[in-house]
Parts: structure tokens; sequence; C-alpha cells
């Protein structure tokens, strides 16, 4: 079975277009299952040595509406052994001071529980002011901009799949 799980909410689509096509390019249905949090649980993400967990930040610094739902689900797992990493879709103009934060409240959450955490990304060519889903000077996992840096999402998406595919082997 797949080792990849990846679980993400999307209320306009983009996070999932973005997902689709990390699925996509880590090998697609035999290495990676791809999970709605909208219809997912603790017991989804269990047989997974890797996940990856994918939230926009929505109303303010806020979680997806179907995160905010699942992000106790997180609580019932047990970490050790797995790797985890995150992708964050947000909208640096809109929204500056509460950039991608949604990364950041989800690592809240988990990151005292035994995971090894991967994927960490620069934050060079984001233009935003602060971002809870900064740690270290670096972004939790990858962070997407659809509203401002369109362009710039299939090249960000390859760099970051070349980055996490060694840790996820
Ligand atoms: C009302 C509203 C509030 C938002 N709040 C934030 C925010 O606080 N931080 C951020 O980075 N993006 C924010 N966004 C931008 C969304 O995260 C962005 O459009 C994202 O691509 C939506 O993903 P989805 O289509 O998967 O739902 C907001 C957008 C709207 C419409």
């Amino acid at each position: 079975m797949a080792k990849i799980g990846i679980f993400y909410g999307s209320t306009e689509g983009n996070t999932e277009r973005v997902v689709t096509k990390i699925h996509e390019l880590l090998g697609g249905d035999a290495v990676a299952a791809l999970h709605n949090v909208n219809s997912s649980s603790a017991d989804d993400m269990k047989p997974y040595s890797y996940l990856i967990f994918a939230c926009p930040t929505w109303e303010i610094g806020q979680l997806q509406e179907d995160w905010d739902s699942f992000i106790d689900e997180l609580g019932d797992v047990d970490y050790a052994g797995k790797k985890v990493t995150y992708v964050g879709l947000g909208d640096a103009d809109g929204y500056p001071d509460t950039f991608l934060d949604a990364m950041g409240i989800i690592h809240d959450r988990i990151k005292d529980k035994g995971a090894t955490f991967v994927g960490a990304w620069p934050t060079d060519g984001y233009n935003f002011e602060a971002s809870k889903g900064v740690v270290n000077g670096k972004f939790l996992g990858l962070g997407i901009d659809e509203d401002n840096q369109k362009d710039l999402t299939a090249q960000r998406v390859a760099d970051w799949i070349a980055l996490i595919k060694p840790e996820f082997q």
C-alpha cells in the first residue's frame, strides 16, 4: 500500500489542485494516497510512514474550515517513526500578517509528539510581514500563493518534491 498519506482541506480548490500535482509527482497511487480531511479520521493516518498535511489559511489566521473539525484527530496518532511535512496556501498581499499561519497552527498541535519534521522551505521570494508558518527562519513546509504568485507554483512544487522525495523513501 501507499506509504505517503496526503491529508488536505480546500475551500475553493487551490489546495486540492496543488496536492493533486504533488501526488502525481511523488509517483501516484502506488506511493501516495490523497485524503480530504472532510471525510478522514485518526485511523486513516495511522498506516502511513510519511504524512503531508496541507491546509490553506482562512478567515485571517485561521485553519480552513474542514481542518478546524479535523485537527483534534491529530492527537490520536502515534508519530514515533513517522516523518511529517506541510503544505500551506495563502495570500501574502491580502493577509501579510497571517500569511500561511495554518501550517504553524497544525505544527503546534504535533510538534512534541515524536515525529521527524522534514521539508522546511526558504522564505525567499515571498512578500509577507509575519507568519506562524515560519520556524527558525523557514516555512515549516511548502508555501504556495495562488492569489499573487501563481506563475511560480509549478516550479516551487517541483523543487520541493525534489527536497522531500529522498526523505520519503
Ligand atoms: C476571507 C479570506 C480570508 C483569508 N485569510 C487568509 C489569511 O489569513 N492568511 C493567508 O495566508 N491567506 C488567507 N486567505 C487566502 C487563502 O488561503 C487562499 O486564497 C488559498 O489559496 C485558498 O485555498 P483553497 O482554495 O484551497 O481554499 C484568505 C482568503 C479569504 C477569501
